[in-house]
């Protein structure tokens, strides 16, 4: 086995890189084993997976990681069939260009508003430095807190069209079911109905990188 790494980072705080890596690695958990490298020292990912109780625990491995993430990916990659990096929102520094040159892929979550993808265009530049070193990384905008119901605005379409990095088709909704899962340690996957429309989002995510 070697894992496909996926590498969620955005350092703009509170772009939704929590709530793609833990809802995507439920999705992915049902294809294959699949861990979770919390590599942001907030710890947000192992506190999330900490809420579930004893019977029904979060269905992916969550670690956290500071530190020689290289190394480490190398480490876990024979024995998981899927690898997600919930990364720090800090500039791209040291854990996010390590991260880089061990990923297959990198998500970048941005909410729907041209000054938040101004802000994701640093990402544009850390993978162009990772590339010297792995050269098939493959990176995509992932929007997210999409309202219901309404097309992208005409400023967000233009300022996603002028974007180095493309975006998935498919993004996620703004949906309290994505905050509401923390709280019992789960995802969305075990929200029963109230959940299934987010799950079909997630999905989506999932069959589009799994086939980048
Ligand atoms: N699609 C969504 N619908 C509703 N709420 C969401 C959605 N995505 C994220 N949130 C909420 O927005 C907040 C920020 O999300 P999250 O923690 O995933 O961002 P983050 O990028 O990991 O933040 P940080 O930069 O602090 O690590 C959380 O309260 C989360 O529950
Ligand atoms: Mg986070």
């Amino acid at each position: 086995m070697r894992a496909h790494v996926i590498a969620i980072a955005n350092q703009k705080g509170g772009a939704g890189k929590t709530t793609l890596a833990m809802n995507m690695a439920a999705g992915l958990a049902r294809r294959g084993r699949t861990l979770v490298i919390d590599a942001d020292p907030q710890g947000t990912a192992s506190q999330w997976a900490a809420q579930a109780p004893d019977g029904a625990p979060f269905p992916a491995s969550v670690i956290r990681v500071g530190g020689a993430l290289t190394r480490e990916l190398e480490r876990f990659r024979p024995d998981y069939g899927f690898i997600l990096v919930d990364c720090p929102p800090a500039p791209a520094g040291e854990t996010v260009r390590a991260v880089l040159i061990g990923a297959d892929s990198l998500l970048v979550p941005v909410l729907p508003s041209p000054v938040d993808l101004w802000a994701s265009l640093a990402m544009a530049k850390a993978v162009e430095d990772a590339r010297l070193h792995n050269r098939s990384l493959r990176a995509r905008l992932v929007l997210n807190q999409l309202e219901p119901r309404s097309a992208l605005t005409r400023d967000v379409g233009q300022a996603l069209s002028e974007m180095e990095m493309p975006a998935l088709r498919s993004g996620l909704g703004r949906r309290a079911v994505f905050r509401a899962s923390v709280l019992d340690g789960s995802s969305v996957y075990g929200q029963g109905g109230r959940g299934a429309a987010a799950v079909a989002e997630v999905e989506a995510i999932i069959e589009e990188v799994l086939a980048l």
